[in-house]
């Protein structure tokens, strides 16, 4: 069935809307997005994903295309026309149509904003119950990770190489430490319980699902570490886990082939995936 999508203003049946072949998004990927997940109808972590949307915006000398409510409305919208229970939101923002040139164009060129809609249903991930197997690649991509752009071409290499070599998702690395998973933030825990997750900065994307997860780990009074991790040390941790919107907490079981803890997904990863989906609802809109 056709979906209905958003673009510059208008809702559409999706063999319906247009973007220009000039689009910079196209051009050259200059462009951000944002993914929400939807569960029973409703946004998780809205204002998070606009905050950071705004973040990434600015970065890149973008104006913000809508106030906040809008793009709510618009999201809402969505999920009425497509009648979406549970799926994401994908949202993305770019430079707009002009004639191919590396300067940007005049800073009145109408940006262009396109929304849609995907189901699929986290809260019954098969990952979640198997574990994920990762393995390392070296991280080739921009050095301003923490810019959500659509220039997701290495992300999908990685991807891609993970599923050749019989595995599940691809970590990053650079000099010698872990900085991601090609669309998730990456985790251990070591084995006396500390929860461990790169620091933020430019080499990673500050995810929305980090930021909440540190949350829930203060609820539960675990002990946390925001630091670099190296690939030795997540072989060797107790367990391990990725965070993102659409895969909230998922336990990764094995990496470059070795099996981490138990080789089977660990308490610390159910009870945080627990927890972050009952605050997450709770916060839902
Ligand atoms: N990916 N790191 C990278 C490189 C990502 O692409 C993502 C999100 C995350 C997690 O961020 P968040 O918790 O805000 O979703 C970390 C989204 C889901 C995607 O591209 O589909």
């Amino acid at each position: 069935m056709s979906r209905t999508v958003y673009v510059n203003g208008d809702f559409l049946p999706e063999e319906n809307a247009k973007i220009s072949v000039f689009d910079r998004g196209f051009l050259f990927a200059d462009g951000v997005y944002e993914v929400t997940t939807v569960i029973g109808g409703k946004l998780l972590d809205f204002d998070g994903h606009m905050a950071r949307l705004k973040r990434s915006l600015g970065e890149l000398d973008m104006n913000q295309p809508a106030e906040i409510d809008t793009l709510l409305e618009i999201h809402k919208r969505l999920i009425e026309e497509n009648s979406l229970v549970n799926g994401l939101i994908y949202l993305q923002v770019t430079r707009g149509a002009a004639d191919r040139d590396f300067a940007f164009p005049p800073e009145d060129t109408p940006m262009s904003v396109v929304l849609f809609t995907q189901t699929s249903d986290p809260t019954k991930s098969k990952l979640s119950e198997t574990g994920a197997r990762v393995i390392v690649v070296p991280d080739n991509r921009w050095a301003r990770r923490d810019i959500k752009t659509v220039q997701l071409l290495y992300p999908s290499l990685a991807k891609m190489a993970a599923k050749k070599a019989g595995a599940d998702d691809a970590w990053m690395e650079e000099d010698g430490y872990i900085t991601e998973g090609s669309s998730n933030n990456a985790w251990i825990v070591t084995e006396d319980g500390t929860l461990v997750t790169r620091d933020l900065s430019h080499s990673i994307l500050h995810g929305i699902t980090r930021k909440a997860v540190l949350k829930c780990a203060e609820l539960l009074q675990m002990k946390v570490e925001e630091r670099p991790f190296t690939k030795e040390e997540a072989a060797n941790a107790r367990e391990a886990f990725i965070t993102s919107a659409s895969s909230f907490v998922t336990p990764v079981i094995e990496i470059d082939g070795n099996s981490i803890g138990e080789g089977k997904p660990g308490p610390t990863a159910g009870k945080l995936r627990e927890i972050y989906m009952e605050e997450a609802l709770k916060t839902a809109v």
